[in-house]
């Protein structure tokens, strides 16, 4: 831990009392100056620390930056984020630098964050608006030993963690649209972009990249003519702040996976299901193998699509670009 760590780490665990200078000298070995010093540079970040010279330093507010000082203090998890966690003011997209880390060997957990994105990447060649201070834009790196059929089902106990956590932390009614999307009345909040390198053994690892607005302005975005986007400050008209949601998220990520680890995915899948806008719809998807149209009936334990196309036949979708269509 750096010195400047340190400081701030004390001035936390005080929970906003007063910490004298002395006492905080002492205790880190270094001089009062030196201590001045550190407290100067936390102020120019954005640490809200008042001084005094009878009583010390007290932290009083800390900034909404997504750093790990911020979000590892006071997480409740036990792998994700708690060893690798890397933190970027500004990066090209965080889902490239999960895997560059993943290939050199980062472990199950490492997590990717950036304040903005230059190239934000969404699914099919799309881009994902990551402006400043706005959105969390994460990458996590997992290596699940699970069979390779199964690797559906780590999407949707994503889309199922963030929609839970939108609805438990801000009581937003956040849906699911199948395989990916996360919508708040009708209009796509939250994306989700996983991207997996396998090999004769199965998964070596898969980065989960996910990217929420939250304080962006109503519309503030880019046009894209296929989805309405939304933000948390359009849908509640007010800011959200971003650590405390991503400290709730990455527990959530967590207790769902750790259930798919050991073979239960009967909770994530029953929640999923219950929180997916696209079951009972008249649905068209382009697959890979051409265009599904037909009512979407079910989501099935390895997460796929079961369209019901009128002709008696069952469709069994993998992955695809959902439409809903004006149903009957
Ligand atoms: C989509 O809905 O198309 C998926 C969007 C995923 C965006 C996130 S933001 C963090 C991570 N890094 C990226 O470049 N993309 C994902």
């Amino acid at each position: 831990m750096t010195l400047r760590e340190s400081v701030l780490l004390a001035l936390k665990e005080k929970n906003g009392e007063w910490l004298s200078g002395e006492a905080l000298s002492t205790s880190l070995n270094v001089s009062r100056s030196m201590v001045w010093k550190y407290i100067k540079q936390l102020q120019t970040e954005g640490y809200k620390v008042e001084s005094s010279s009878r009583k010390g330093y007290r932290l009083v507010a800390c900034p909404d930056i997504l750093s790990g000082d911020e979000v590892c203090y006071g997480l409740n998890t036990e792998v994700l984020g708690r060893r690798d966690y890397f933190y970027y003011p500004r990066i090209d997209s965080t889902n490239k630098q999960a895997r560059v880390l993943a290939s050199q060997g980062y472990p199950e957990g490492t997590v990717v964050v950036a304040d903005m994105q230059t190239e934000g990447r969404g699914r099919r060649g799309r881009s994902w608006y990551s402006p400043a201070g706005q959105g969390i834009y994460m990458s996590l790196i997992l290596r699940p030993h699970i069979p390779l059929k199964e690797i559906s089902r780590i999407s949707l106990m994503t889309a199922v963690a963030l929609a839970e956590t939108l609805q438990e932390e801000l009581e937003l009614p956040a849906r699911i649209k199948w395989p990916n999307d996360i919508l708040i009345n009708n209009r796509k909040v939250a994306g989700i972009l996983s991207e997996a390198i396998t090999d004769m053994d199965g998964i070596e690892y898969i980065v989960i990249g996910i990217g929420i607005n939250i304080n962006n302005p109503e519309n503030d975005f880019p046009n894209d003519f296929r989805t309405d986007p939304t933000s948390i400050l359009a849908e509640k008209k007010q800011p959200a702040a971003r650590i405390k949601l991503m400290q709730s998220l990455l527990a959530k990520l967590e207790h769902h996976y750790f259930m798919l680890q050991n073979g239960d995915f009967g909770q994530a899948l029953a929640t999923g299901k219950s929180l997916s806008m696209v079951i009972g719809q008249v649905v068209s998807l382009e697959t890979s193998k051409g265009l599904v149209t037909g009512r979407a009936v079910d989501i099935d334990d390895n997460g796929f699509l079961l369209v019901d196309d009128g002709s008696g036949v069952i469709h069994t979708v993998i992955s695809g670009e959902i439409d809903v269509l004006p149903g009957e």
